[in-house]
């Protein structure tokens, strides 16, 4: 039974740079759009007001600023809490799980209104999912960057995401993500409940 709660523990860890860029983005979103109000051909925004580059920045920041503060922590927290790579190479880590979140999600809202759907409009499984793939892609990327620039010898993403993680973070978030949503919406941070 200890072992579930740490394998648990380690996955929503080693997801919380993601997690944070899009929960700041929320809060800290506004402005410019990320589409600079584009129509395209089928008459519906690139990715739709939802999508303003103060949520992205600004979400990504945070969110490589918790990923900052976790691998500082991760030596002291123990039970095989993960750190975020070797040296400096935490940087460009957290950068991806961070920002990638936030790629995902705008990659969705490009998706979502090809398909017509409204900014805000609930859309189950991509809206809980996107964050996760885009923050898996672009730490994938950006730890083989990391490999090439000399920072780390092995692949983080590769190296720390074992498929028992995987898949408890693939079911677990969604739940997470809709409980927060649902609580972000009832304190008044978000328009609706999903
Ligand atoms: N947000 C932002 N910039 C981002 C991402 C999010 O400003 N890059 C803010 C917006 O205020 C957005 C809110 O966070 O309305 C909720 O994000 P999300 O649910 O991803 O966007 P939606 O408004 O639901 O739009 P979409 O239908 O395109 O997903
Ligand atoms: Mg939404």
């Amino acid at each position: 039974m200890a072992e579930a709660w740490v394998w648990l523990a380690q996955a929503i860890w080693l997801m919380l740079p993601a997690y944070a860029a899009n929960m700041s983005a929320v809060k800290l979103g506004g402005g410019t759009p990320m589409d600079f109000g584009k129509v395209l051909r089928d008459g519906r925004r690139v990715f739709g007001p939802g999508k303003t580059w103060r949520g992205f920045l600004l979400g990504g920041l945070a969110g490589v600023l918790v990923g900052a503060a976790l691998h500082a922590l991760a030596p002291l927290a123990g039970n095989g809490l993960t750190d975020f790579g070797p040296g400096a190479a935490w940087v460009p880590i957290a950068a991806g799980l961070a920002f990638g979140a936030l790629l995902g999600d705008a990659t969705k809202s490009f998706v979502k209104r090809r398909v017509g759907k409204e900014r805000g409009a609930a859309w189950y499984g991509p809206d809980q999912l996107d964050f996760v793939l885009g923050a898996w892609a672009l730490a994938l990327l950006l730890g083989e960057a990391a490999i090439w620039a000399g920072l780390a010898q092995e692949n983080w993403l590769r190296a720390t995401l074992t498929l028992p993680l995987a898949v408890i973070i693939l079911v677990l978030t969604p739940a997470l993500h809709l409980a927060t949503n649902w609580l972000g919406h009832r304190y008044g941070h978000k328009e609706v409940p999903w």
